[in-house]
């Protein structure tokens, strides 16, 4: 056997048995054999780099880092789906399509993947590239990385040229331990492992995605030939045959009820899986159908997602904590015994505040029912009264700040503001201005990633740098010398090096990040933004009266008092100042701007994909549009990311137009 046949007949080995082992769990040789080879076909390959291939098993341990992802034009656009939310509107759906289309219309039921998109390009089938779905149209070449996930082919079983489409997710036991591993070296967890996939995904050194346990669901073809297919099933089917692990279908079929039917019986096997599902997808199974009813903007008119309502779990009440919050509101969270829901272990949960504790009539030691709304922020939704044993206590909220001893008082619900910034129905607040929990939990804030943007500045560092009497107020930041932090437990040269720079680099973020950053009661990102655009420097706002402010459009009462109410305040001169004195730039450009937004209100909610908010807000305001933070009847669009929350039941109940990101970018084109 010469040297061509030897690399030859030990990718194929080696294929087959990584097959056996990573996908069948039904091993035929030991790790040890398994190695061996493998290191062989690695000296080989590197003895003689004329026989490299592109499809060789050792191409699976990732290669070397990029500097950066390059863009890949989709060839074939991938959509997104419309969702629906209950069993209403998915039988409305099914009507409809029969409507269209035919009474004997048959659908397929799927499990909702929560993991990303990714499209897998095929030459004479050889893997060529594997890319992010990005925003539908572009994504990123994430080729080295696509390659370390085993149950990807790099070779067909066929010599076909396709693109097929799926969704790359992380398996729970993946998840459990790299971020075992995470807490191990006393670095941040993954929230979950959604969050971990996508992180793992975009890992500029493949060695580094390879170590993941990266794992993918096939469910669509995307473009090329796939013979005599005529069905979504059949589509499966051939697929799965050229070697693909594709996505199971639940059910293939006619009736409602049934179809129903298999999405009850998936939501109970749900806590079963190895892997986080958000819905269910149903989709139209003849592709001759599917291409009658064709597509929406962005989304197929022939397929919907039918969301779960976030997993609940019961679990008992251990105690309840308060947090002071910036604006000195309390906060009870629930430290809770440990339980796992939508991927991750759960141990604190928010409890909202004092009147919903009453209301629930929840008390200590009670079982409690948790969930993570949005699947993100887990939260208590009530008591189980059926489980009590009489042992539990009510709770009572302190009658005094628990940081700083200082006076409570009340806002009760007519208070109330939806502006984004904070949740203030039926609050408790601290009352003194110089309570520490309010001024570490400030200081956070001006910080932070949205605000001024200091990288490596969270809450430890600046409780540190509080209690070593290092800073008083945000201002202090830019006045702490390189030998303060290094000065820090903990913190080294390379920290305090960190530091500075990050700090310097914060200057320039300009003066809508400023005025956020200065933490003002009911002045968001939005809306500070909009300050920034009407008054332009920060000199401007310090003289700036309340019917100023409201000739701004969303600005109500509330809003502009509190504005005018901060800048009166002897303490924002003194912090102001020192800013400036310290270079950070406190003035906005005025900007040209076109008019195709013009008397648009928009309201941006959740997160868009590869997009910042801000980002969004810009373009909106350059057409000449504008980005309101409260949805009402006068707002016309809702430009709606992942995990949108009470803003976008609202655009829904007051019929208000609702756009995706896809949508968006179609509208600025
Ligand atoms: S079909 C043109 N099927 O859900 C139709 N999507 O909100 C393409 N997803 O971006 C989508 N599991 O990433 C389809 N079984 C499944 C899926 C699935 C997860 C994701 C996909 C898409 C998102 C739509």
């Amino acid at each position: 056997m010469n040297i061509e046949e030897r690399i030859n007949r030990l990718r194929k080995e080696i294929a087959y048995h990584s097959k056996r082992y990573y996908e069948n769990d039904a091993p035929e040789i030991s790790d040890f054999e398994y190695d061996k080879m493998f290191e062989e076909l690695k000296r080989l390959e590197e003895e003689n780099p004329e026989l490299y291939s592109e499809s060789s098993p050792t191409q699976r341990v990732g290669g070397k880092a990029l500097d950066k992802f390059e863009k890949v034009k989709h060839e074939v656009k991938m959509a997104s789906l419309t969702d629906v939310f209950d069993f209403d509107e998915l039988r409305a759906f099914i009507r409809r399509v029969k409507l269209e289309v035919g009474g004997d219309t048959e659908f397929s039921v799927e499990p909702k993947i929560d993991g990303l998109s990714v499209s897998l390009k095929y030459e004479n089938g050889i893997l060529k590239v594997g890319a992010t779905r990005g925003d539908g149209t572009t994504g990123e070449d994430v080729t080295a990385n696509i390659k370390t996930i085993r149950s990807i082919p790099l070779e067909l079983n066929k010599n076909d040229s396709i693109t097929v489409r799926g969704e790359v997710y992380m398996p729970h036991k993946s998840f459990e331990k790299l971020n075992r591993e995470k807490e191990e070296n006393g670095e941040n967890l993954w929230a979950n492992p959604r969050n971990a996939a996508a992180g793992s995904l975009r890992c500029l050194d493949s060695k580094e995605t390879a170590k993941r346990g990266l794992d993918i669901f096939v469910f669509n073809y995307q473009a090329g030939e796939l013979e005599g297919v005529e069905t979504h099933k059949q589509t499966i089917e051939k697929i799965a045959s050229l070697g693909f692990k594709t996505i199971p279908l639940l059910y293939v079929g006619n009736d409602e009820d049934e179809i129903i039917n298999a999405v009850i019986k998936l939501g109970e096997d749900r806590p079963s899986l190895d892997f986080d599902i958000d819905g269910t997808v149903i989709k139209v199974n003849s592709l001759q159908k599917r291409r009658e009813l064709g597509e929406g903007t962005s989304t197929p008119k022939w397929a919907v997602a039918y969301k779960f309502p976030p997993e609940q779990k019961k679990t008992r009440l251990l105690d309840i904590v308060i947090q002071v919050g910036r604006t000195g509101v309390l906060t009870p969270n629930a430290v809770l015994e440990p339980v796992r829901l939508a991927g991750t272990s759960v141990s604190r949960a928010t409890l909202h505040n004092i009147d919903i504790i009453k209301e629930k009539d929840i008390r200590i030691g009670d079982n409690v029912i948790v969930q993570k709304a949005g699947d993100i922020i887990p939260e208590v939704v009530g008591s189980v009264k059926e489980d009590r044993t009489g042992e539990e206590s009510p709770y009572n909220m302190p009658d005094k700040c628990p940081s700083c001893g200082g006076n409570l008082t009340y806002d009760d619900a007519d208070d109330f503001v939806d502006d984004g910034t904070d949740f203030t129905l039926g609050a408790l607040r601290c009352t003194n201005p110089s309570c520490p929990a309010q001024l570490e939990r400030n200081i956070t804030h001006f910080a932070s990633k949205k605000a001024m943007n200091i990288e490596g500045v969270g809450g430890k560092l600046v409780k540190a740098l509080l209690e070593n009497h290092l800073i008083h107020d945000a201002s202090d930041l830019y006045y702490l010398s390189k030998e303060d932090i290094a000065s820090l437990e903990r913190m080294g040269e390379k920290s305090a090096d960190n530091f500075i720079s990050s700090v310097e680099a914060s200057k320039k973020m300009g003066l809508a990040r400023v005025i956020y950053a200065l933490g003002i009661r009911h002045i968001g990102e939005v809306a500070s933004g909009e300050l920034a655009s009407k008054f332009g420097t920060i000199d401007a706002l310090f003289n700036a009266t309340e019917e100023e402010i409201k000739e701004i459009g969303d600005f109500g009462d509330v809003m502009a008092k509190s504005v005018v109410e901060f800048f009166k305040k002897d303490e924002t001169r003194y912090i102001v100042e020192r800013l400036k004195n310290a270079g950070v730039k406190t003035s906005e450009e005025v900007k040209e701007l076109s008019n195709e937004f013009e008397g648009l209100t928009f309201v941006l909610t959740g997160t868009l994909e590869n997009m910042t908010r801000d980002e969004a807000s810009e373009m909106i305001k350059a057409r000449g549009g504008k980005v309101s933070s409260s949805v009402s009847a006068k707002t016309d669009y809702v430009l709606a990311g992942e995990a949108a929350g009470s803003k976008l039941t609202k655009a829904q109940s007051l019929g208000v137009k609702i756009i995706d990101k896809e949508a968006f970018l179609e509208m600025c084109k």
